[in-house]
């Protein structure tokens, strides 16, 4: 019987160890205290339940799984492991040091993984001595349902090790996309540009929160961004944004909007404190914040590049030139970051299109777009973006070739 150790068990160590143990894995569980494994267990257990009632489990199976959790009150039981995840609260000098313990308790072919969302994993491996079995498996929120794994390598790792890795991540039920070790990892990076650029052109007063969200809901988005930022939290998404941001030195395309920051200075959060883009005390979401659109100040070129663009989208409803610019806009800078990502080496094609799709629920993935519209088109309408608005929207050479 194979053993995961998991340490830190908040939302993601408890969602990961139901995986892991539903797939026939024993799980060890550690954190700061045995109260908190215990209260952790609890949640582990009553979810077992609930997916039992549901019927997505049989009963017996989930009594098994839960009877292959074990609690640990010392980090030296991870010896016993043949993996290692880890889950605690994003803070680099924390997960060093535990990094630094694990490498000396695990045995040196024992994987060690983080699950971090925003921090460098060969920042996290610096004081290690076995940097070759350091890696990051980044799991989704809920962890136990979300199919979608980065697998992330940094440029110590053999790729056998990353094979080793996906293969765990399959038999656990996941779908493993290999990426490399860049702030965000593919999806986190990828999906900025879709709260960013709605962000700008909301706080450039050239569109309304509904009008927005509406033009990507018509065009077979799940959630328009301003609804989804609501539900995840202004707040959250900020730091996301902000770490991004910083740990690219200031690359103007990844530049947070101080709209999103002077909202969260007014505790405007989201569906968590009742008002964020929308108001939630009433029965159905109204919008929260009075913007005035201004009278259009788009140039009739980037318009009309716009609408072409929006046109090969298929859109279910007319939109307005305001909604056809955002739309591209937003689009082009998804395609363009995928275009990036492939020139430095981060992500293959089919990875960046495949995590897109699993990790956000996008209709298509950013590759897929650019085949649908026309790279071409789309390196175009970024080229007159840069003019106007720009380095923000230097196209990627791969995407103008
Ligand atoms: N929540 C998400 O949506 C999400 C998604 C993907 C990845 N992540 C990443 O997963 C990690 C965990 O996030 P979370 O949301 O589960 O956090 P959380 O706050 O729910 O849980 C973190 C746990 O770590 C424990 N912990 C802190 N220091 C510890 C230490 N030294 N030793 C052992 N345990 C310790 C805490 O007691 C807590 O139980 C973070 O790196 C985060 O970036 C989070």
């Amino acid at each position: 019987m194979r053993a995961v150790g998991i340490v830190g068990t908040g939302t993601m160590g408890a969602g990961i160890a139901i995986s892991f143990a539903r797939s026939g894995w024993d799980v060890l569980l550690y954190d700061l205290s045995k109260e908190i494994v215990a209260h952790s267990l609890e949640l582990i257990v009553k979810e077992f339940h609930r997916e039992s009632e549901k019927g997505r489990i049989k009963a017996e199976d989930a009594q098994a799984a839960i009877a292959r959790i074990h609690p640990r009150t010392e980090l030296s039981d991870f010896s016993e492991a043949h993996l290692v995840v880890e889950a605690v609260t994003e803070d680099l000098a924390i997960k060093k040091e535990l990094f630094a313990k694990l490498d000396r308790i695990c045995s040196s072919e024992v994987p060690l993984t983080s699950c971090t969302s925003s921090l460098s994993i060969g920042a996290i491996a610096n004081g290690c001595a076995g940097r070759d079995r350091i890696a990051g498996l980044h799991f989704f929120n809920p962890a136990h349902k979300m199919k979608l794994v980065e697998v992330v390598k940094t440029d110590f790792l053999a790729g056998e090790a990353m094979q080793e890795l996906s293969q765990i991540v399959r038999q656990i039920g996941k779908t493993p996309i290999l990426t490399r070790d860049t702030p965000g990892f593919v999806v986190n990076r990828c999906a900025r540009h879709f709260y960013l650029e709605p962000l700008r052109f909301l706080s450039e007063r050239l569109g309304s929160v509904e009008e927005i969200d509406f033009a990507f809901e018509s065009a077979g988005f799940p959630m328009g961004p301003f609804r989804l930022l609501d539900l995840v939290g202004v707040d959250v998404n900020l730091l996301v944004s902000k770490s991004i941001y910083e740990q690219f030195f200031h690359e103007p395309r990844f530049r947070p909007v101080i709209m999103q920051q002077k909202m969260v200075e007014s505790g405007l959060l989201g569906r968590k404190t009742g008002k964020g883009f929308y108001s939630y005390d009433g029965k159905s979401p109204r919008a929260a914040l009075r913007i005035e659109r201004r009278e259009s100040v788009i140039s009739e070129s980037l318009s009309e590049m716009a609408h072409k663009i929006a046109a090969k989208l298929e859109t279910g409803g007319q939109l307005n030139v305001p909604q056809q610019v955002i739309l591209a806009r937003t689009i082009s800078m998804l395609i363009n970051e995928a275009h990036l990502m492939m020139e430095e080496g981060i992500a293959d094609r089919d990875s960046i299109d495949l995590a897109m799709k699993l990790g956000t629920n996008f209709p298509k993935g950013p590759l897929e777009f650019s085949d649908s519209i026309g790279k071409y088109m789309i390196a175009e309408f970024l080229q007159a973006m840069r003019r106007t608005y720009g380095d923000a929207y230097r196209p990627s050479l791969l995407l103008s070739q």
